[in-house]
């Protein structure tokens, strides 16, 4: 069975000072019966890395380049945050996909790139109010899936995060029946396209607004199998709520 897999993005926050926050959950969960990630800054990777060393607590980027290295300012590889000491990456965030112009195509690329890096992609998809509102949002999915996933790629290292745009940092949320529907066509497209072997292996989570008082009755629903959560990650006691309701 697929392993519940609790994830954190800590975005655009978080100075030296904010390792402490995986300290406490480390402390908080040494056993944890789930697992836990957290993706903070591309500046503390290698510093958070080093705090988890040997404790159940992955660390992942939360964007890569597709090239192993070059003539790129600014960007970082998928071998560089491995050998920071990432084991995962998120790719194709709605932010990205707004602030960076990242189009599925791109998304798709980076995913050979982190795959091929020996790193888990956490490949994102997710409607906007307006496609919601207009009716569009499984056709959304499915264009996001069909486009940001490679045909090659592997099972073992692919997780699939639906975020709704509209729910992400709001305090809004979808219905649960709307989270089952979005849920079950995600698991069943990956079905059309790969075959039940491929998509029974591949970790479904739903991210936006998740908090600990919302997460348990998130986490009842059909094909959740986690959140990657954002503002409810950056504080201990918060994340550490999430991770016990996934448990
Ligand atoms: O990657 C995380 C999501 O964008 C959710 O963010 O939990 O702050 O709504 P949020």
């Amino acid at each position: 069975m697929r392993r519940k897999l609790a994830a954190g993005n800590w975005k655009m926050n978080g100075l030296a000072a904010q390792i402490e926050v995986l300290n406490d959950l480390t402390s908080r969960h040494p056993t944890p019966a789930v697992d836990v990630m957290i993706c903070p800054p591309a500046t503390l990777v290698g510093a958070a890395a080093a705090a988890t060393a040997g404790k159940p607590l992955m660390i992942g980027g939360q964007d890569c380049h597709t090239a192993g290295s070059g003539a790129h300012t600014g960007d970082i590889s998928a071998a560089m945050l491995a050998d920071a000491g990432a084991g995962a990456v998120i790719l194709g965030h709605s932010e990205r996909r707004e602030d960076h112009g990242e189009d599925d195509a791109l998304v798709a690329a980076k995913t050979t790139t982190v795959q091929g890096a020996g790193l888990i992609a956490v490949v994102c998809v997710g409607e906007t109010l307006a496609q919601r509102e207009g009716g569009e949002t499984l056709d959304v999915i499915k264009a996001q899936l069909t486009g940001s996933i490679p045909a090659d790629a592997a099972a073992d290292t692919l997780v699939v995060a639906y975020e709704p745009v509209w729910a992400i940092g709001t305090g809004k949320i979808p219905t649960l029946t709307e989270i089952a529907e979005v849920h079950d066509f995600i698991r069943a497209e990956l079905t059309g396209r790969f075959g039940a072997d491929f998509a029974d292996k591949i970790r479904l989570l739903y991210g936006g607004s998740v908090k600990p008082t919302n997460a348990e009755e998130i986490f009842a629903v059909s094909n959740v199998d986690g959140a990657l959560v954002g503002g409810a990650s950056l504080k201990a006691e918060d994340f550490s709520g999430i991770i016990t309701a996934l448990e």
